[in-house]
């Protein structure tokens, strides 16, 4: 949010807002003057969007595909997204489509993971899984998935290829929050998109030992502020 440095008034597209927590945050910052909308792929999270944000009057969701979906020429002065721009077939169209959404000045402030390799969060429940559908192999980094907006080199390229100006990443390296406590955030992980791919041809018996492995590796990281795991990221920003 410190990236995007909202001010009262604008209009923001939120890219992939999934629950909108960031469409929230973003509408309180512009205000009743100012206007957010929420476009993500996914029925059931724009559903729980839409019930958190009921009776605002400055948000609104859409339920399309960002590669696909008109958003309208020059219709905002923002697009945020906190990693909603990495999971796309087409990312050179995403962006060509998220850069004429902007008015003339607009700005992109997007976060994105840095590479799985320097990643706790994502290192720790896939060592723990190794023992049973054996160790990480590198990705293609052209595959959309967390990681594919990793490497500046590419970020800067697409960006640029987009039309975007003066584009900047900034390190950040935070822990995430995983969950409450090592159950919580072990089931968690086990229902994300790419664990449950990787367990799925495992035995009930083999599921298990490996849900419970992930457990285990995750108690060491045990805090009262919940299971943290460091996840470094980046921010990036640029101009129309
Ligand atoms: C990791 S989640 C992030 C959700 C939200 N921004 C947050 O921080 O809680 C990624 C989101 O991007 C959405 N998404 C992926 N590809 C998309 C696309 N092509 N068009 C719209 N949304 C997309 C997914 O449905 C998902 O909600």
């Amino acid at each position: 949010m410190a990236g995007a440095a909202l001010k009262p008034g604008e209009r923001v597209l939120d890219v992939g807002c999934g629950c909108g927590q960031t469409s929230l945050i973003a509408a309180a910052a512009v205000g009743e003057s100012g206007r957010v909308t929420g476009v993500d792929l996914s029925g059931p999270m724009l559903a729980t969007a839409r019930a958190r944000a009921e009776g605002l009057g400055n948000i609104d969701f859409v339920q399309a595909d960002v590669q696909q979906h008109d958003l309208g020429e020059g219709a905002y002065d923002i697009a945020i997204s906190r990693f909603g721009v990495m999971f796309f077939d087409a990312p050179d169209i995403a962006f060509a489509q998220v850069h004429r959404a902007l008015g003339p000045g607009g700005r992109l402030a997007f976060a994105c993971w840095q590479g799985g390799a320097e990643s706790e969060y994502y290192q720790v429940p896939r060592a723990a899984v190794a023992p049973f559908v054996g160790p990480d192999e590198p990705d293609d980094p052209d595959a959309p998935g967390p990681y594919s907006l990793a490497e500046p080199g590419k970020v800067r390229a697409l960006l640029g290829g987009a039309g975007f100006t003066d584009v900047r990443l900034e390190r950040v390296d935070e822990a995430a929050v995983s969950g409450a406590d090592a159950a919580d955030a072990a089931a968690f992980r086990l229902t994300s998109p790419s664990f449950a791919g990787l367990l799925k041809d495992l035995g009930p018996e083999d599921k298990a030992k490996a849900a419970d492995a992930v457990r285990q590796a995750l108690i060491p990281y045990e805090t009262p502020d919940g299971v943290l795991l460091k996840a470094p990221a980046w921010v990036v920003t640029a101009r129309r």
